[in-house]
């Protein structure tokens, strides 16, 4: 079987997805760019950021040093779009990006394998900088304490996963070398990290109210092309093309942390659900893509083999496992309940990339996901 190492593919045994901690600024080149990122909030409600964004210099991103860098570029450039392009609301959007923003995202996503458009690696994985065990993040959307408030839960669920580092490679070493005592303990860990995640998710409801996330977060995560955007026919990245490209929006179905469990459990999903989860794939990072599809294609499935084993410690560790992930989709389904569906007063909800994808049954989408998980059962 082939070898997965979290390390291959830059996932932290300690901290997971996120990346480590960068420093807050870009050298004083692109002091442009640290400026109108981080004035976002302020400039956004005086209505005076598209202004300022027009006034910004074309800057040469060919000048960002490293990965780490070009990863902090991308933060500031995408939230930089997000403030110029929604500033006045999904009705007042525009279809065009200037130069002075569009050409060195265009860049510096090409170099990084990213999208040119705000996602979750951005707003969370970014943007959120593991501090004493806590989260403290970095650059604010537009929204005060209750946005900021939704990136940081973003980023503790996220650190609720990262710390599970160890139990995944556990889990994947046990079933190379067949190792039941391995495999069990790296599930058993696996449920409690599961469960800490929830609570995590959970703080949502401290700070974070239906109303603000659905008319006040989620506009800015906006994507834009298709029959849901308020920007349908697309945007256009001024002195890149003239012809509009297509995104969807950003959204915390781009973690992979429910993927790479999936992966683990051998759980698997209808080609159509799939094709939706592949497609926010294509918004990850191309490590962690990578890491996904190697999870995925591993010769022998985790059921399978502790199926095999007959050993009932293990297949109870497993069952453990798999009962305390459906609870964490049920739950977050109740999030999204609360946070979309209810807070929309709409029978046709927006959502935040599923919609960009042409489909409307959310709430079926995510049970018959949460149902799969249920399936693997023992
Ligand atoms: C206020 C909080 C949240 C809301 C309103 C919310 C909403 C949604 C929505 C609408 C979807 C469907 C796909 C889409 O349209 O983007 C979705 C899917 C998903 N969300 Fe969330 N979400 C929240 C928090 C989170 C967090 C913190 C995470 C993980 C860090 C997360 C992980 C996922 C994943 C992995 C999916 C894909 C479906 C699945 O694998 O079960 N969500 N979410």
């Amino acid at each position: 079987m082939a070898d997965i190492q979290l390390s291959k593919y830059h996932v932290s045994k300690d901290i997971g997805f996120l990346l480590e901690p960068l420093q807050d600024v870009l050298p004083d080149y692109f002091e442009p760019w640290n400026r109108l990122a981080k004035s976002l909030p302020e400039l956004v409600a005086s209505h005076k950021f598209r202004d300022a964004v027009k006034e910004m210099p074309l800057l040469d991103q060919s000048k960002l040093a490293g990965y780490r860098q070009k990863r902090l570029a991308h933060l500031q450039l995408v939230l930089i779009t997000s403030g110029y392009l929604w500033q006045e609301g999904e009705g007042g959007a525009v279809q065009r990006l200037p130069e002075c923003v569009s050409k060195p995202l265009w860049n510096v996503s090409n170099d990084l394998g990213l999208k040119p458009v705000l996602t979750y690696a951005d707003i969370c994985l970014t943007n959120c900088k593991v501090k004493n065990g806590d989260i403290e993040v970095m650059y604010n959307l537009p929204g005060g304490a209750g946005t900021e408030w939704f990136l940081k839960v973003s980023g503790l669920v996220e650190l609720a996963f990262g710390k599970s580092g160890q139990a995944v490679q556990n889990v994947l070493d046990g079933v190379k070398a067949n190792d039941k005592a391995k495999m069990a303990s790296g599930f058993t860990d696996l449920t409690a990290t599961i469960g800490n995640m929830q609570t995590a998710l959970a703080r949502m409801n401290e700070n974070l109210t239906p109303e603000h996330f659905y008319n006040g977060v989620r506009p800015f995560l906006n994507g834009f092309g298709g029959p849901a955007s308020p920007i349908s026919g697309g945007l256009v990245y001024e002195g890149v093309s003239d012809k509009p490209v297509t995104m969807i929006g950003g959204s915390a179905a781009q973690s992979s942390t429910m993927q790479v469990l999936d992966g683990l459990l051998g759980i698997t999903h209808s080609p159509e659900k799939q094709a939706f989860l592949d497609e926010i794939r294509n918004y990850m990072p191309p490590s962690h893509k990578q890491m996904l599809a190697d999870l995925t294609n591993m010769p022998r499935k985790v059921p399978q083999v502790v199926a095999e084993t007959k050993d009932a410690n293990l297949t109870k560790a497993f069952n453990g496992c798999v009962a305390a992930f459906v609870q964490y989709r049920s739950y977050h389904i109740q999030v999204v309940t609360k946070y979309i569906v209810t807070a929309s007063k709409s029978d046709s909800p927006k959502s935040l990339a599923y919609k960009d994808t042409g489909k409307s049954d959310l709430i079926p989408f995510l049970k018959e996901v949460r149902d799969d998980t249920e399936k693997v059962q023992q």
